[in-house]
C-alpha cells in the first residue's frame, strides 16, 4: 500500500469545458509537491477533487491506497486531509482564536481541549498576538497564516495550500517558506503547494507538476521544470507577457 494522497486519472468537465483530463498526481508525506500552471489551468479544481469539494467525472482519489470517492468534505478532513482556500474563507466575525477552536470542536475535541490546541497552534505558527483580533479585520497576509493554522488543527497528514503567498511581500513569502518547511519536518505532513510565485515553488518543492488546460504537461524535480521548453511555452502569453514570473 502506498502512503500518499493520490489523484488517479482524474477528469472533470464543466459544461463541456475540460477542466481536468486524466490527471495523475501523488502528495507524499514529508515532501512538498508543487502544482503550477497558468490561470484557469485547473489547479483549484484538482484541490477540490482531492478534498471532496468536487466529484470527478472519471478517475479516483486514493488516500493511502483507499478510494475516498463519495466521502463528504468533512469526512475527508477527519481522515487527515486539510486545505486552505484561494480566498481565505475564515469566519470573519469571529476572533482568530475562535476560528481555530471551532475547527477543533468540529473535529471532535471538547471545548476545553479545542481552546488549548488553538492557543498552542497560534503559538507554534508565531501569531499568538493575533488571538483576539477579529478575523475579518486582519491584513490579507495575516489572514492567510490564520487559515493555515486552522487547517493544521489536529495535525493533518496532508495539507493542500491554494496560493498561500498571493499578495505577500518577498519578506512575508520567506516567512511562509520557513513555516511550510516546519510543517513538513516537524509535523511530517505531505504538502501540495499551488503558487504563481515560481521562485518560491522552485525553492521549496521536491517535485513539481505543471498543469496546462487541465493536463499535466510536465513533472519532475525543480531543475527539470526550470529548463523545460514545454513549461516555458505554457507560460508564454500569460504570466510572461504580463511581466509576472518567468521561468
Ligand atoms: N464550478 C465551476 N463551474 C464552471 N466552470 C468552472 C468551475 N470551476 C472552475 N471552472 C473553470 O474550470 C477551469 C479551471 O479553473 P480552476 O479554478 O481550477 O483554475 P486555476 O488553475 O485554479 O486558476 P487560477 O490560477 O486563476 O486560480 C477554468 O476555465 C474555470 O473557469
Ligand atoms: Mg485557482
Amino acid at each position: 500500500m502506498s502512503t500518499a494522497l493520490s489523484a488517479r486519472n482524474v477528469s472533470v468537465s464543466f459544461d463541456g469545458l475540460k477542466a481536468l483530463s486524466n490527471v495523475v498526481l501523488d502528495i507524499v508525506p514529508e515532501r512538498v509537491t508543487g502544482l503550477i500552471g497558468p490561470n484557469g489551468a485547473g489547479k483549484t479544481t484538482l484541490v477540490n477533487v482531492l478534498t471532496g469539494f468536487q466529484a470527478p467525472d472519471q478517475g479516483e482519489v486514493l488516500l493511502d491506497g483507499e478510494n475516498i470517492g463519495g466521502r463528504t468534505t468533512f469526512g475527508i478532513r477527519r481522515l487527515g486531509v486539510a486545505r486552505t482556500f484561494q480566498s481565505g474563507r475564515l469566519f470573519s466575525e469571529l476572533p482568530v482564536i475562535d476560528n481555530l477552536e471551532v475547527t477543533g470542536i468540529g473535529l471532535g475535541l471538547t471545548r476545553r481541549d479545542a481552546a488549548a490546541k488553538a492557543e498552542a497552534m497560534l503559538d507554534w505558527i508565531g501569531i499568538a498576538p493575533l488571538a483576539d483580533r477579529v478575523a475579518g479585520g486582519l491584513p490579507y497576509t495575516d489572514e492567510r497564516r490564520v487559515a493555515i493554522g486552522r487547517a493544521l488543527m489536529m495535525e493533518p497528514r496532508y495539507l493542500l495550500l491554494d496560493e498561500p503567498a498571493a499578495g505577500m511581500s518577498a519578506e512575508e513569502a520567506d516567512d511562509l517558506i520557513r513555516l511550510i518547511r516546519r510543517i513538513v519536518t516537524e509535523m511530517k505532513c505531505g504538502v501540495l503547494l499551488i503558487e504563481h510565485n515560481i521562485g518560491l515553488v522552485l525553492n521549496i518543492c521536491n517535485h513539481i507538476h505543471v498543469l496546462d488546460s487541465g493536463e499535466i504537461i510536465e513533472e519532475g524535480p525543480p531543475q527539470q521544470i526550470k529548463t523545460s521548453e514545454k513549461v516555458r511555452h505554457a507560460y508564454m502569453g500569460t504570466q510572461a507577457e504580463a511581466g509576472g514570473p518567468v521561468l
